[in-house]
């Protein structure tokens, strides 16, 4: 008999659902989302890697509820997240011919969870969804909160919409096979909730952060509850990021993003490992402009780099950062959707679990940590 698995409420009035942590949900999907999927027709989004491995115990474990989920498989990658991408499998989930009963259930990474929640916020003008999240940062973070997109060559997710799952099946057992350095970049947003506003939590990572990369079992289950425990509060304070409150979430993402676009998104800088840096980089800045103390700056380095994370660009493999031009990267920066007039939006720090929003940063200020970083 296993463990009850962990719940999260994401408390969102008439959209609220819950989040479920353990180490089978896979195999106990039928029972779990049988209540959501009333008329037993559900369609599987996945994509080739993740059906290789988990997509026939979840077909067995719906189709012992007597729910029908044939599979729409897209390939592997950011790429699936592509509007031409998106009007394929449109059509493919058209071919299985649903109707407004029709549960679509995302098994995968953020990719395919971003991707299959915004086919199911248009498919026949919006069907039910579940998530299944099968890597670290998709458990906690992508999955929760109801941000849908897809990517255009302007940019990014800039084509999508907020549309909350009726359930999120966190299996920690999926986790197992997922590559190390794909665990360690998820692993950096947790670390994150811990930098924004809880303290208890990030001691709690400093002392059991490697049993969690490690793969037990008990602390997974713990840091994935508490990580979606925050993300569910932040969220349910600012649903559709218009209170400022959710822009918290970004700590580490200014440099990050930069990064991201510099290095390019060809594999070298995962996003979780861009956010490692640039939570080094923000705390570093906050200590230069005296808003938190260095020793408070050399913990959040520390113990993201004692779990296997990058702290510096300077230690991208594959990658010069030596040879960067500084005012380019405060350019990718300037880019950010979420600045105003030129100048610059920060999440800065007082401590740690002391995060903040500073808007209309000067660009010498991030012009001076970059350099810093780059010279160290
Ligand atoms: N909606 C949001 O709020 C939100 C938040 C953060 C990120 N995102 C989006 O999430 C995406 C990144 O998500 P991701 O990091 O999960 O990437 P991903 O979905 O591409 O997954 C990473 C890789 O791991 C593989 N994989 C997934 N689960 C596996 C498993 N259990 N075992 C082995 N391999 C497995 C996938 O096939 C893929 O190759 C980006 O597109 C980003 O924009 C969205
Ligand atoms: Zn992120």
């Amino acid at each position: 008999m296993s463990a009850a698995p962990r719940r999260v409420k994401v408390a969102l009035g008439d959209r609220a659902y819950d989040i479920l942590i353990g180490s089978d949900l896979i195999a106990r999907a039928g029972e779990h989302c049988a209540p959501h999927i009333p008329k037993r027709r559900a369609i599987v989004v996945t994509d080739d890697a993740v059906a290789r491995l988990h997509l026939d115990a979840l077909t067995r474990a719906l189709k012992a509820a007597g729910i029908d989920a044939p599979a729409v498989v897209v390939p592997a990658g950011e790429a699936s997240k592509d509007f031409a991408e998106f009007g394929r499998l449109m059509e493919r989930l058209l071919d299985q011919r649903p109707d407004r009963d029709t549960v679509l259930i995302a098994l995968g990474g953020g990719v395919v969870g971003d991707l299959c929640g915004f086919a199911a916020s248009v498919l026949l003008r919006g069907v039910d969804f579940i998530q299944i999240p099968t890597t670290l940062l998709a458990q906690v973070d992508s999955s929760v909160g109801g941000k849908t997109a897809i990517n255009t060559r302007h940019g990014k997710n800039l084509v999508g919409t907020f549309y909350q799952p009726r359930l999120v099946l966190a299996d920690t057992g999926v986790l197992d096979t997922l590559p190390r350095r794909e665990l360690l970049a998820g692993y950096a947003e947790i670390a994150k909730y811990g930098l924004i506003d809880d303290e208890p939590f990030f001691a709690w990572l400093e002392a059991n952060g490697q049993a969690v990369v490690g793969g037990d079992a008990r602390a997974r289950g713990e840091a994935i509850a508490r990580s979606c425990l925050s993300k569910a509060r932040i969220v349910a304070e600012d649903e559709r990021e218009q209170a400022g409150v959710r822009d918290l979430l970004n700590l580490g993402h200014t440099f990050g993003h930069a990064l991201e676009k510099e290095v390019g998104f060809g594999g070298e800088l995962l996003h979780g490992e861009a956010v490692a840096i640039g939570m080094v980089l923000a705390f570093d800045m906050s200590a230069a402009l005296g808003l938190c103390l260095a020793s408070d700056a050399r913990r959040v380095r520390a113990h993201l780099e004692a779990v296997g994370l990058p702290v510096s660009p300077l230690t991208i493999p594959g990658v010069n950062a030596r040879g960067w031009d500084v005012a380019r990267l405060v350019d990718h920066m300037r880019a950010d959707k979420k600045n105003r007039d030129g100048k610059l939006t920060f999440i800065l720090a007082r401590g740690i679990g002391q995060s903040f929003v500073r808007r209309g940063v000067e660009g010498e200020a991030a012009l001076d940590t970059m350099r810093r970083a780059l010279a160290a």
